[in-house]
Protein backbone atom coordinates (compact mmCIF):
# COMPACT_ATOMS: atom_id res chain seq x y z
CA UNK A 1 0.00 0.00 0.00
CA UNK A 2 1.32 3.65 -0.38
CA UNK A 3 2.09 6.07 2.00
CA UNK A 4 -0.83 8.32 2.91
CA UNK A 5 0.19 11.87 2.32
CA UNK A 6 -0.81 13.83 5.48
CA UNK A 7 -2.07 16.89 4.66
CA UNK A 8 -3.01 19.88 6.61
CA UNK A 9 -6.43 22.17 5.76
CA UNK A 10 -7.12 25.29 6.69
CA UNK A 11 -11.35 25.98 6.72
CA UNK A 12 -12.69 29.42 7.07
CA UNK A 13 -16.17 28.93 7.43
CA UNK A 14 -18.88 30.25 10.14
CA UNK A 15 -21.51 27.68 10.27
CA UNK A 16 -20.89 24.71 12.75
CA UNK A 17 -22.93 22.40 10.55
CA UNK A 18 -20.79 22.87 7.28
CA UNK A 19 -17.63 22.26 9.39
CA UNK A 20 -19.06 19.17 11.33
CA UNK A 21 -19.61 17.88 7.64
CA UNK A 22 -16.18 18.66 6.01
CA UNK A 23 -14.53 16.94 9.87
CA UNK A 24 -16.41 13.83 8.87
CA UNK A 25 -15.62 13.76 5.22
CA UNK A 26 -12.01 14.33 5.87
CA UNK A 27 -11.54 11.68 8.70
CA UNK A 28 -13.43 9.32 6.55
CA UNK A 29 -11.53 9.98 3.48
CA UNK A 30 -9.11 7.41 2.03
CA UNK A 31 -7.32 9.49 -0.09
CA UNK A 32 -5.04 11.15 2.49
CA UNK A 33 -4.43 11.96 6.46
CA UNK A 34 -6.02 15.19 6.14
CA UNK A 35 -6.00 17.39 9.25
CA UNK A 36 -8.54 19.80 9.90
CA UNK A 37 -7.61 23.14 10.76
CA UNK A 38 -10.75 25.62 11.49
CA UNK A 39 -11.54 29.16 11.87
CA UNK A 40 -14.66 30.56 12.07
CA UNK A 41 -14.32 33.96 10.77
CA UNK A 42 -12.44 35.45 8.25
CA UNK A 43 -9.34 37.28 10.70
CA UNK A 44 -8.96 34.14 12.68
CA UNK A 45 -8.64 32.59 8.84
CA UNK A 46 -6.17 34.88 7.55
CA UNK A 47 -3.66 34.94 10.86
CA UNK A 48 -3.74 30.82 10.52
CA UNK A 49 -3.21 30.93 7.00
CA UNK A 50 -0.44 33.52 7.28
CA UNK A 51 1.24 31.55 10.36
CA UNK A 52 2.51 28.93 7.30
CA UNK A 53 0.53 25.72 8.45
CA UNK A 54 -1.98 25.40 6.30
CA UNK A 55 -1.22 23.12 2.45
CA UNK A 56 -4.59 24.90 1.31
CA UNK A 57 -7.69 26.83 2.26
CA UNK A 58 -11.45 25.91 2.09
CA UNK A 59 -13.07 29.04 2.03
CA UNK A 60 -16.75 29.81 2.67
CA UNK A 61 -18.20 32.85 0.89
CA UNK A 62 -20.37 34.74 3.48
CA UNK A 63 -18.26 35.13 6.45
CA UNK A 64 -19.24 37.34 9.53
CA UNK A 65 -16.54 40.01 9.29
CA UNK A 66 -15.59 40.10 5.55
CA UNK A 67 -16.33 38.02 2.69
CA UNK A 68 -14.90 35.58 0.91
CA UNK A 69 -13.64 37.35 -2.17
CA UNK A 70 -11.83 40.29 0.69
CA UNK A 71 -10.33 37.46 2.14
CA UNK A 72 -8.93 36.51 -0.95
CA UNK A 73 -7.10 39.45 -1.79
CA UNK A 74 -5.86 39.93 1.83
CA UNK A 75 -3.92 36.37 1.62
CA UNK A 76 -0.30 37.18 0.47
CA UNK A 77 0.27 36.41 -2.98
CA UNK A 78 2.45 33.31 -2.20
CA UNK A 79 -0.12 31.57 0.84
CA UNK A 80 -1.84 28.61 0.58
CA UNK A 81 -3.61 27.68 -2.95
CA UNK A 82 -7.43 28.27 -2.44
CA UNK A 83 -10.81 26.19 -3.06
CA UNK A 84 -13.76 28.29 -2.78
CA UNK A 85 -16.76 27.13 -1.69
CA UNK A 86 -19.95 28.76 -3.09
CA UNK A 87 -23.53 28.80 -3.22
CA UNK A 88 -25.27 27.06 -5.94
CA UNK A 89 -26.47 30.27 -7.92
CA UNK A 90 -23.24 31.90 -7.39
CA UNK A 91 -20.98 31.88 -10.80
CA UNK A 92 -20.16 35.16 -10.73
CA UNK A 93 -18.63 35.16 -7.18
CA UNK A 94 -16.72 31.63 -8.45
CA UNK A 95 -15.38 33.79 -11.04
CA UNK A 96 -14.55 36.86 -8.99
CA UNK A 97 -13.03 34.00 -6.72
CA UNK A 98 -10.62 33.10 -9.37
CA UNK A 99 -9.77 36.42 -10.71
CA UNK A 100 -8.40 37.45 -7.44
CA UNK A 101 -6.64 34.01 -6.58
CA UNK A 102 -8.75 31.25 -5.61
CA UNK A 103 -7.07 28.34 -7.22
CA UNK A 104 -10.63 26.06 -7.59
CA UNK A 105 -14.50 26.06 -6.10
CA UNK A 106 -17.12 24.02 -5.43
CA UNK A 107 -20.37 24.69 -5.54
CA UNK A 108 -22.49 23.48 -1.86
CA UNK A 109 -25.33 21.82 -2.95
CA UNK A 110 -27.97 22.42 0.20
CA UNK A 111 -27.84 17.90 0.73
CA UNK A 112 -23.98 18.14 1.19
CA UNK A 113 -23.21 16.46 -2.09
CA UNK A 114 -20.46 18.27 -2.87
CA UNK A 115 -18.71 16.79 0.39
CA UNK A 116 -18.48 13.39 -1.96
CA UNK A 117 -15.80 15.40 -3.91
CA UNK A 118 -14.05 17.31 -1.76
CA UNK A 119 -11.21 15.38 -0.90
CA UNK A 120 -10.02 14.31 -4.21
CA UNK A 121 -10.64 18.11 -5.48
CA UNK A 122 -8.13 19.45 -2.76
CA UNK A 123 -5.33 16.82 -4.04
CA UNK A 124 -5.81 17.47 -7.48
CA UNK A 125 -5.65 21.49 -7.08
CA UNK A 126 -2.08 20.34 -4.66
CA UNK A 127 -0.72 18.61 -7.69
CA UNK A 128 -1.60 21.81 -10.05
CA UNK A 129 -0.58 24.18 -7.41
CA UNK A 130 3.42 21.63 -6.90
CA UNK A 131 3.53 21.58 -11.51
CA UNK A 132 3.20 25.35 -10.85
CA UNK A 133 5.53 26.10 -7.78
CA UNK A 134 7.98 24.48 -9.63
CA UNK A 135 7.38 25.99 -13.12
CA UNK A 136 8.29 29.11 -10.91
CA UNK A 137 11.02 28.14 -9.08
CA UNK A 138 12.51 26.79 -13.02
CA UNK A 139 11.76 30.09 -14.39
CA UNK A 140 13.13 32.34 -11.04
CA UNK A 141 16.27 29.75 -11.49
CA UNK A 142 16.68 30.38 -15.51
CA UNK A 143 16.53 34.28 -14.93
CA UNK A 144 19.23 34.21 -12.30
CA UNK A 145 21.49 31.95 -14.09
CA UNK A 146 20.92 34.61 -17.34
CA UNK A 147 21.62 37.64 -15.04
CA UNK A 148 24.63 36.08 -13.87
CA UNK A 149 26.21 34.94 -17.47
CA UNK A 150 25.19 38.59 -18.04
CA UNK A 151 27.34 40.05 -15.78
CA UNK A 152 30.30 37.31 -16.68
CA UNK A 153 29.96 38.53 -19.97
CA UNK A 154 30.17 42.12 -19.03
CA UNK A 155 33.64 41.26 -17.07
CA UNK A 156 34.94 39.28 -19.95
CA UNK A 157 34.27 42.53 -22.00
CA UNK A 158 36.13 44.87 -20.14
CA UNK A 159 38.83 42.79 -19.46
CA UNK A 160 39.46 42.12 -23.19
CA UNK A 161 39.16 45.55 -24.03
CA UNK A 162 41.71 46.42 -21.23
CA UNK A 163 43.96 43.68 -22.67
CA UNK A 164 43.64 44.71 -26.56
CA UNK A 165 44.37 48.61 -25.43
CA UNK A 166 47.03 47.62 -23.16
CA UNK A 167 49.02 45.42 -25.67
CA UNK A 168 48.05 45.82 -28.87
CA UNK A 169 47.74 49.74 -28.65
CA UNK A 170 50.54 50.10 -27.31
CA UNK A 171 52.54 48.02 -30.09
CA UNK A 172 50.58 49.56 -32.59
CA UNK A 173 51.55 53.14 -31.17
CA UNK A 174 55.14 52.07 -30.90
CA UNK A 175 55.50 50.37 -34.70
CA UNK A 176 53.67 54.32 -35.92
CA UNK A 177 56.15 56.28 -33.88
CA UNK A 178 58.94 53.86 -35.54
CA UNK A 179 58.07 54.54 -39.18
CA UNK A 180 57.89 58.35 -38.30
CA UNK A 181 61.40 58.20 -36.66
CA UNK A 182 62.57 56.17 -40.24
CA UNK A 183 60.91 58.86 -42.37
CA UNK A 184 62.47 61.62 -40.79
CA UNK A 185 65.91 60.22 -40.36
CA UNK A 186 66.16 59.48 -44.27
CA UNK A 187 64.23 62.93 -44.91
CA UNK A 188 63.64 63.28 -48.70
CA UNK A 189 65.18 60.43 -49.75
CA UNK A 190 62.16 58.53 -47.60
CA UNK A 191 60.69 55.38 -49.71
CA UNK A 192 57.03 55.99 -50.25
CA UNK A 193 56.28 53.33 -48.75
CA UNK A 194 57.36 53.87 -45.29
CA UNK A 195 53.97 56.94 -45.61
CA UNK A 196 51.84 54.31 -46.59
CA UNK A 197 52.45 51.81 -43.78
CA UNK A 198 52.22 54.53 -41.32
CA UNK A 199 48.72 55.26 -42.63
CA UNK A 200 48.04 51.28 -42.25
CA UNK A 201 49.11 51.78 -38.75
CA UNK A 202 47.06 54.77 -38.40
CA UNK A 203 44.24 52.74 -39.71
CA UNK A 204 44.90 49.66 -37.71
CA UNK A 205 45.05 52.06 -34.34
CA UNK A 206 41.62 53.81 -35.03
CA UNK A 207 40.14 49.60 -35.81
CA UNK A 208 41.65 49.02 -32.22
CA UNK A 209 40.05 51.78 -30.70
CA UNK A 210 36.44 51.09 -32.44
CA UNK A 211 36.74 47.50 -31.09
CA UNK A 212 37.37 48.64 -27.55
CA UNK A 213 34.80 51.42 -27.48
CA UNK A 214 32.27 48.58 -28.40
CA UNK A 215 33.61 46.33 -25.98
CA UNK A 216 33.12 48.53 -22.65
CA UNK A 217 32.54 52.47 -24.13
CA UNK A 218 35.19 54.33 -21.50
CA UNK A 219 32.68 56.88 -21.37
CA UNK A 220 30.31 54.85 -19.76
CA UNK A 221 32.94 54.34 -16.41
CA UNK A 222 34.36 58.05 -16.29
CA UNK A 223 31.28 59.90 -17.56
CA UNK A 224 28.20 58.30 -16.21
CA UNK A 225 24.96 56.24 -18.25
CA UNK A 226 23.96 59.90 -19.15
CA UNK A 227 26.39 61.47 -21.15
CA UNK A 228 27.68 57.47 -22.61
CA UNK A 229 24.14 57.80 -23.79
CA UNK A 230 24.39 60.93 -25.42
CA UNK A 231 27.33 59.57 -26.83
CA UNK A 232 26.69 56.23 -28.53
CA UNK A 233 23.14 57.62 -30.13
CA UNK A 234 25.75 60.38 -31.94
CA UNK A 235 28.19 57.76 -32.60
CA UNK A 236 25.55 55.51 -34.19
CA UNK A 237 23.66 58.64 -36.22
CA UNK A 238 27.17 59.23 -37.71
CA UNK A 239 27.99 55.91 -38.41
CA UNK A 240 24.36 55.09 -40.17
CA UNK A 241 23.96 58.46 -41.81
CA UNK A 242 20.64 59.02 -39.38
CA UNK A 243 18.73 61.70 -38.01
CA UNK A 244 18.99 61.83 -33.97
CA UNK A 245 17.95 63.57 -31.07
CA UNK A 246 19.07 62.85 -27.34
CA UNK A 247 17.18 64.33 -24.76
CA UNK A 248 18.11 63.22 -20.95
CA UNK A 249 15.62 65.43 -18.90
CA UNK A 250 17.44 67.59 -16.10
CA UNK A 251 15.72 65.84 -13.45
CA UNK A 252 17.04 62.20 -14.59
CA UNK A 253 20.36 63.09 -15.29
CA UNK A 254 20.58 63.75 -11.46
CA UNK A 255 19.77 60.33 -10.75
CA UNK A 256 22.86 58.11 -9.54
CA UNK A 257 22.18 54.00 -10.55
CA UNK A 258 24.92 51.92 -9.74
CA UNK A 259 27.56 50.60 -11.82
CA UNK A 260 25.37 46.99 -12.79
CA UNK A 261 21.95 49.10 -13.64
CA UNK A 262 23.52 51.73 -15.84
CA UNK A 263 25.54 49.08 -17.79
CA UNK A 264 21.86 47.17 -18.19
CA UNK A 265 20.61 50.22 -19.84
CA UNK A 266 23.22 51.39 -21.65
CA UNK A 267 23.24 48.11 -23.37
CA UNK A 268 19.49 48.01 -24.38
CA UNK A 269 19.87 51.26 -25.83
CA UNK A 270 22.82 50.11 -27.69
CA UNK A 271 21.01 46.60 -29.23
CA UNK A 272 17.60 48.72 -29.51
CA UNK A 273 19.31 51.40 -32.04
CA UNK A 274 21.97 48.34 -33.19
CA UNK A 275 18.19 46.82 -34.45
CA UNK A 276 17.04 50.39 -35.64
CA UNK A 277 20.07 51.00 -38.03
CA UNK A 278 19.73 46.92 -39.03
CA UNK A 279 15.81 46.80 -39.33
CA UNK A 280 13.80 50.07 -39.50
CA UNK A 281 14.85 51.84 -42.50
CA UNK A 282 14.36 55.12 -40.93
CA UNK A 283 15.27 58.55 -41.10
CA UNK A 284 15.42 59.47 -37.98
CA UNK A 285 15.71 58.07 -34.41
CA UNK A 286 15.29 59.24 -30.86
CA UNK A 287 16.42 58.79 -27.16
CA UNK A 288 14.81 60.06 -24.29
CA UNK A 289 14.59 59.68 -20.46
CA UNK A 290 12.48 61.12 -17.88
CA UNK A 291 11.41 60.42 -15.14
CA UNK A 292 7.20 59.89 -14.12
CA UNK A 293 6.13 59.02 -10.59
CA UNK A 294 8.96 56.97 -8.96
CA UNK A 295 10.00 55.75 -12.30
CA UNK A 296 12.34 55.98 -15.11
CA UNK A 297 11.08 56.46 -18.57
CA UNK A 298 13.87 55.44 -21.04
CA UNK A 299 12.63 55.30 -24.64
CA UNK A 300 14.18 54.43 -28.35
CA UNK A 301 11.56 55.77 -30.98
CA UNK A 302 12.06 55.23 -34.72
CA UNK A 303 10.41 56.12 -37.80
CA UNK A 304 11.11 53.52 -39.64
CA UNK A 305 9.03 50.70 -41.39
CA UNK A 306 7.60 49.70 -38.53
CA UNK A 307 7.63 45.99 -36.42
CA UNK A 308 4.99 43.42 -36.54
CA UNK A 309 3.33 41.28 -33.94
CA UNK A 310 4.58 38.39 -35.66
CA UNK A 311 7.96 39.41 -35.45
CA UNK A 312 7.26 40.12 -31.69
CA UNK A 313 5.82 37.21 -31.05
CA UNK A 314 8.87 35.20 -32.91
CA UNK A 315 10.45 33.26 -30.33
CA UNK A 316 13.81 33.26 -31.78
CA UNK A 317 14.15 37.28 -31.32
CA UNK A 318 16.64 36.71 -29.16
CA UNK A 319 17.84 40.38 -29.08
CA UNK A 320 14.37 41.56 -27.79
CA UNK A 321 13.97 38.28 -25.30
CA UNK A 322 18.10 39.65 -23.54
CA UNK A 323 16.77 43.21 -23.98
CA UNK A 324 13.06 42.14 -21.35
CA UNK A 325 15.73 39.90 -19.30
CA UNK A 326 18.12 42.03 -18.56
CA UNK A 327 15.16 44.89 -17.34
CA UNK A 328 13.41 42.19 -15.87
CA UNK A 329 16.75 41.22 -13.34
CA UNK A 330 16.34 45.08 -12.49
CA UNK A 331 12.57 44.99 -11.26
CA UNK A 332 11.88 46.37 -14.70
CA UNK A 333 9.99 46.20 -17.53
CA UNK A 334 10.43 47.04 -21.45
CA UNK A 335 7.99 46.89 -24.29
CA UNK A 336 8.59 46.97 -28.01
CA UNK A 337 5.42 48.09 -29.80
CA UNK A 338 4.67 50.23 -33.19
CA UNK A 339 5.07 53.89 -32.74
CA UNK A 340 2.28 55.84 -32.19
CA UNK A 341 2.96 58.11 -35.59
CA UNK A 342 4.63 54.61 -36.92
CA UNK A 343 8.14 53.20 -36.64
CA UNK A 344 8.92 51.65 -33.35
CA UNK A 345 8.91 52.40 -30.07
CA UNK A 346 11.19 50.74 -26.94
CA UNK A 347 9.95 51.63 -24.03
CA UNK A 348 12.14 50.69 -20.58
CA UNK A 349 10.23 51.26 -17.28
CA UNK A 350 12.43 51.31 -14.18
CA UNK A 351 11.43 51.93 -10.61
CA UNK A 352 13.78 54.15 -9.28
CA UNK A 353 13.58 53.27 -5.75
CA UNK A 354 14.61 50.14 -5.90
CA UNK A 355 17.89 51.20 -7.73
CA UNK A 356 18.92 53.97 -5.41
N1 LIG B 1 13.31 49.19 -34.69
C1 LIG B 1 12.85 48.17 -35.42
N2 LIG B 1 12.16 48.39 -36.57
C2 LIG B 1 11.69 47.37 -37.32
N3 LIG B 1 11.85 46.07 -37.00
C3 LIG B 1 12.51 45.77 -35.87
C4 LIG B 1 13.03 46.79 -35.01
N4 LIG B 1 13.61 46.19 -33.96
C5 LIG B 1 13.47 44.87 -34.14
N5 LIG B 1 12.81 44.60 -35.29
C6 LIG B 1 12.41 43.28 -35.80
O1 LIG B 1 12.39 42.35 -34.74
C7 LIG B 1 13.25 41.27 -35.02
C8 LIG B 1 13.89 40.76 -33.74
O2 LIG B 1 14.85 41.63 -33.24
P1 LIG B 1 16.05 41.06 -32.37
O3 LIG B 1 15.48 40.19 -31.32
O4 LIG B 1 16.88 42.21 -31.91
O5 LIG B 1 16.84 40.12 -33.36
P2 LIG B 1 17.90 40.47 -34.53
O6 LIG B 1 18.22 41.94 -34.44
O7 LIG B 1 19.05 39.61 -34.22
O8 LIG B 1 17.18 40.11 -35.81
C9 LIG B 1 14.22 41.78 -36.03
O9 LIG B 1 14.73 40.75 -36.83
C10 LIG B 1 13.39 42.75 -36.83
O10 LIG B 1 12.66 42.08 -37.82
MG1 LIG C 1 18.78 42.85 -32.65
Amino acid sequence: MTERPALNVLIVEDDLVDRMACRRTFAAAPEAAFTLVEADNGEHGLGLARSGQADCILLDYGLPDMSGLEFLSRLPPDGPPVMMLTGADSAMVAAEAMRRGARDYLVKDGEGRYLAQLPASILRMLREQRLLDGKRRAEAELRTLAAHQESIREDERKRIAQEIHDELGGLLTGIKAYIGVAIERAGAGADPLLAEASGLAQDAIATVRRVITDLRPSVLDQLGLWAALEWHTEQVAQRSGLRHACRIEPDVSEVELDAGCSTMLFRVVQEGLTNVVRHAHARTVRVDARREGGRLLLTVADDGVGITEERLRNGASWGIIGMQERVRHFGGELQIAPGTQGGTLLRVQLPLEEQQ
